[in-house]
């Protein structure tokens, strides 16, 4: 039987003729971002770790705990559920080259524990963090119960089947890729508009790269089956995304309030309300829905940051490679 849509069950396999090039391209255009860990030099920030305050250290101890286990929730969702029930080769193969992906964040912000944290104890207590930390915890609780909530369909037969799948695929997408890592790299990002912690800043912008390119291919396929199922995107799920969206801030929140305590110079929980409102309506726009909470981002150096560090990664990354990269970077669509 011949698939008719993409998320009809199946294990598609016909590359040629291809029925969604546009995944391929995805594909293609992920593999000029390669980069590796090693590339990373983490040496200057120990020295600068040592100079932050009591509350900066903190901080610091929070963020990387939050990213010791982040990037492997995404990558169980990309195999468990995104992979299986995404019935085409092309998506496939982009899929496949996103788990790559992950592998290196991994790997990245494990080398990153092991540098920030020598001691032991310290270092195990954070990746425990996901059962040990309120803050953290509840974010994990929030991934979880999106992936509990799709564990039991093996194939996506009934319309109730495909909302679970979308909803789930939104969240990863919008909720997980799209608001708790911008979240994380916004604490970066303010670090180094102070000239601190440049190992960490480096990573993050190529992290920070692969989770845009992440959520634009996530989006496409919510693009695509709405093309083809319109009638799964009723009201009910526009309001189905939006409180999830809602939670999402407010789980992120949780985790501004113990990072930031009662505030710290130019960084604390009423900008960072702020700017994960912004990012979230940015989220809801570009699924067509409309904004929910009209903030403004109060971080300038969000901005400044990214738009440079990505032409930078550009331009080294064509002249030591010799990779093409065509099109421009566009931080605000992105954002
Ligand atoms: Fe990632
Ligand atoms: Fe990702």
């Amino acid at each position: 039987m011949t698939t008719q849509n993409l998320l009809d069950p199946g294990f598609e396999l016909t590359l040629r003729p291809m029925r969604y090039p546009a995944f391929y391209e995805h594909y293609r255009n992920a593999i000029k971002n390669t980069w590796t860990v090693e590339e990373v030099d983490l040496h200057s920030d120990v020295a600068d770790l040592a100079k932050l305050s009591p509350g900066e250290q903190h901080l610091i101890g929070r963020l990387v705990a939050f990213f010791a286990t982040g990037d492997s929730i995404v990558a169980n969702n990309l195999v468990l559920t995104l992979y299986k029930h995404i019935n085409s080769p092309e998506a496939r193969l982009y899929l496949s080259r996103q788990l790559f992906e992950e592998a290196v964040h991994v790997q990245f912000y494990l080398t990153l524990l092991d540098t920030y944290l020598p001691d032991h104890d310290d270092r195990a207590a954070a990746f425990a963090a996901v059962e040990n930390i309120p803050s953290i915890s509840e974010k994990a609780r929030f991934c979880f119960r999106w992936m509990d909530s799709v564990e039991e369909i093996d194939r996506l037969r009934t319309r109730g089947d495909r909302r679970r799948f979308l909803l789930n695929l939104i969240c990863f997408a919008a909720c997980i890729e799209g608001l708790f890592f911008y979240g994380a790299f916004a604490y970066v990002y303010w670090f180094r508009s102070r000239g601190l912690l440049h190992g960490l800043a480096t990573g993050t912008n190529w992290v920070f790269r692969d989770e845009s390119m992440h959520m634009d291919f996530a989006f496409h396929v919510v693009d695509t089956v709405r093309e083809e199922e319109p009638d799964l995107f009723d009201e009910e799920m526009g309001k189905q995304v939006a409180a999830m969206l809602e939670e999402a801030v407010e789980a992120e929140l949780l985790f501004a309030r113990d990072l930031c305590g009662d505030g710290l110079p130019g960084m604390n929980t009423h900008s960072m309300r702020a700017y994960l409102e912004c990012v979230a309506d940015q989220r809801l726009a570009r699924l067509g829905l409309p904004p929910r909470y009209g903030s403004q981002n109060p971080f300038s150096f969000m901005e400044l940051q990214g738009v440079q560090e990505l032409t930078n990664f550009f331009e080294r990354r064509a002249s030591a490679y010799q990779i093409a990269v065509e099109g421009s970077v566009s931080f605000d669509d992105d954002f």
